[in-house]
């Protein structure tokens, strides 16, 4: 175990798969008392997995985020367990893809309901436990989409909620600052996970994807993972409204 976490409470959304279940197991290995939750009902299994390695999570399931009465339960369910929290790593968020002609408005309107209000809902019922709390750190995952459109994939919907991810969390960041709160986004790029495994079994997709980025490899979990680590500990004390690409180079190419 390290401890760069070591005292701090993190709430982190979406741990029954992807690159929520990473994240847990990173920030338990770093001394991280874990809040997981999803709305799949077997994500208890990872709280359990980190548990048996030593670590200290509890896990909220199913729990749907993207109520405001799912992120107000998550938030009471956080207190109960440990009195408080320091980090919202909001990392769950379910997209839907069509190209144009065929994305209907009740698709549209559902992507950023999954990907856009979940995360409002949770910081609105966080903030004030913040800000009790003296402060703390807000992880809130983008993407490339919020930045670039896609030739090959209906993004539309999807772009615009990670637009506006990374332009609600420039707010937070102003706002937080009196409170001590920070928060930044980060900008995956392809990364894989259940969303874009099915993606990579399909010919030529994934060498299409390596194309466009610098370095030649499909990234992991954890490369994304780690940044959100080093964002929720105090070695970025001095960074708030920043976004940083893990892409492999996508958007420098
Ligand atoms: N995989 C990629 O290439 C990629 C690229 C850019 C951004 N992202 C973003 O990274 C984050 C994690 O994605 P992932 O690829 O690990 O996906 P994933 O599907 O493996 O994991 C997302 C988790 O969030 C949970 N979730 C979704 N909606 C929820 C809701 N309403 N309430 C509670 N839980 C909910 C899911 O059940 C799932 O366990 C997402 O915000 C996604 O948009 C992913």
């Amino acid at each position: 175990m390290g401890g760069r976490l070591e005292g701090k409470v993190a709430i982190i959304t979406g741990t029954g798969s992807g690159m929520g279940r990473a994240a847990a197991r990173m920030f338990a290995r770093e001394g991280a008392k874990v809040v997981g939750c999803d709305i799949r009902p077997d994500a208890h299994e990872v709280a359990d997995e980190v548990r048996a390695a030593g670590g200290e999570m509890v896990s909220l399931q199913p729990v749907d985020l993207s109520a405001q009465s799912g992120a107000e339960r998550l938030v009471a369910f956080a207190l109960d367990a440990y009195g408080g929290f320091d980090i919202i790593y909001n990392n769950a968020a379910m997209a839907y893809f069509a190209f144009i002609p065929d994305m209907d408005f009740e698709t549209f309107a559902r992507t950023q309901r999954e990907e856009v209000d979940i995360i409002f809902h949770l910081c609105r019922a966080a903030w004030p436990h913040l800000i009790a709390r003296g402060g703390g750190s807000i992880i809130n995952i983008a993407s490339t989409a919020a930045k670039k459109g896609s030739a090959g994939q209906g993004m539309v919907a999807h772009s615009a909620a990670k637009g506006a991810v990374t332009a609600m969390t420039r707010q937070y960041a102003t706002e937080g600052g009196a409170h001590r709160i920070r928060a930044n986004t980060i900008s995956p790029g392809m990364i894989r996970s259940a969303q874009t495994e099915p993606l990579m079994l399909q010919p030529g997709w994934t060498e299409r994807a390596i194309a466009r980025q610098v370095i030649k490899r499909i990234g992991e979990p954890d490369d994304v993972v780690a940044t959100a680590l080093f964002l929720a500990s105090d070695e970025s004390s001095f960074i708030t409204g920043a976004d940083i690409a893990v892409d492999g180079g996508t958007m420098a190419n």
